[in-house]
Formats: structure tokens, C-alpha cells, sequence
């Protein structure tokens, strides 16, 4: 069985990578259970550097196959901001009813097609040997008018889903998972993981 490092402590992160690895010849391990205890600074300008940052760094220290994500909110009408800085947008302590507000009032008079965002997911795997693997996934919307739902986190409550007449934060948690960006990033790299390593 091979093991592989998640470059990461986050629990909800832990759940869904497993779920879907789940009948895979794998044995997925937090980095902390792994003895990793790094503080990796992001400063990558794009998901991809940001991922591939997270998983080469946690790879060397641990001479595992590794795979790390980061992801995060594009709004096109803002050049594709909060972006990369979608947790550190107006300060990491800043609540989320806060940032969405702020969201939606720089759209003010903006509407139709040009509030289109998305949620972009970026997994990147990183083997001792050198070979990378990086696979993406999006889930597209509109910024909504007001913030919906309660379900989810960040900015789910303003992704409004045309397709599905609903937020994000409107979705149930198993709907979300099957349609997400990260969903569909895991997917994907569950394909590539999957002949990489035969
Ligand atoms: P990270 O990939 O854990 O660094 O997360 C980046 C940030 O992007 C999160 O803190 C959220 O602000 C935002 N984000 C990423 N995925 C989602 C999502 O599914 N819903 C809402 N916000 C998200």
C-alpha cells in the first residue's frame, strides 16, 4: 500500500480526500500524524504555485508522495480577485459576512452575466522521484445580490448558482461535495494518482 502525506491539518479537508480515495491501494496521512509540522508561506501567484509550493516543501521533508491543495474565489469583473488571497482578503480575521458584504458592494450597479466567479480547487501531487501532477477543478456562478443560505463556509453564500437556482451555501453538503470544485479536482487527480502510481 502506498502512503501518501496530505499537506494538510484541516479535518473537513482530511474527510473528503479520504472519501474519495476511499477504494484506492492508498493510505492517506495528515502531515501532523506524519510528524510534519511546517509553517509553509503561500506566496505563490496562482493555485498551481501555491500547491505545488505546499506538496514540494511537506515531500522533501517527509521522502513520501505527498499532494497538497489551495483554492479560493475569482470574481471577473474584479480581475479575478480575492483569488489566491481568497483567505487572507481584508485580513485573515476578518468574518466572512464581513468579506461577502464587501464582495457585493463592489458589484453595486454591476449586473447580468458580468458578476460571473467561480470557486477554483488546485491539487497537486509531488513525488520523491520529481514527477509533479496537477489537476483543477471549478464550480461557476454569479455573485449573488445577497448572501443566502447557511450551509458551507466562506464564500459560499454569495456564489449564486444559476444552474441550480440556489447559493452554494444553499446546497446540502453531499450535493455540494458532487459538483464542487474541490470534487472535481480530487476526481481528476484520483484518475492521474491512479496510473502514476500502477
Ligand atoms: P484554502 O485552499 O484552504 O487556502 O482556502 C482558500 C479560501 O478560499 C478559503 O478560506 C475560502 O475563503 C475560499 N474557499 C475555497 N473553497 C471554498 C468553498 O467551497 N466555499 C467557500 N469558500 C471557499
Amino acid at each position: 500500500m502506498n502512503k501518501i502525506i496530505l499537506a494538510s491539518n484541516n479535518n473537513g479537508k482530511i474527510k473528503e480526500f479520504r472519501e474519495i480515495f476511499k477504494d484506492m491501494d492508498i493510505e492517506l496521512v495528515p502531515m501532523k500524524e506524519a510528524g510534519i509540522d511546517v509553517d509553509i508561506e503561500e506566496n505563490g501567484e496562482t493555485f498551481e504555485e501555491n500547491s505545488l509550493i505546499k506538496a514540494r516543501t511537506v515531500c522533501k521533508l517527509s521522502g513520501c508522495i505527498t499532494i497538497a491543495d489551495d483554492s479560493g474565489l475569482e470574481v471577473d469583473y474584479l480581475g479575478g480577485q480575492p483569488g489566491v488571497y481568497s483567505a487572507r482578503f481584508m485580513g485573515h480575521d476578518t468574518s466572512y459576512d464581513i468579506k461577502n458584504k464587501a464582495i457585493i458592494d463592489k458589484l453595486k450597479g454591476v449586473s447580468g452575466k458580468d458578476r460571473s466567479a467561480r470557486f477554483v480547487a488546485v491539487i497537486a501531487a509531488v513525488f520523491p522521484d520529481g514527477r509533479e501532477l496537477v489537476t483543477r477543478g471549478t464550480m461557476e456562478g454569479i455573485i449573488g445580490q445577497e448572501p443566502l443560505g447557511e450551509n458551507g463556509f466562506g464564500y459560499d453564500p454569495i456564489l449564486f448558482l444559476p444552474e441550480y437556482n440556489k447559493s452554494s451555501a444553499e446546497l446540502a453538503p453531499e450535493e455540494k461535495n458532487k459538483i464542487s470544485h474541490r470534487g472535481k479536482a480530487l476526481e481528476k487527480m484520483k484518475t492521474a494518482l491512479e496510473e502514476a502510481i500502477k
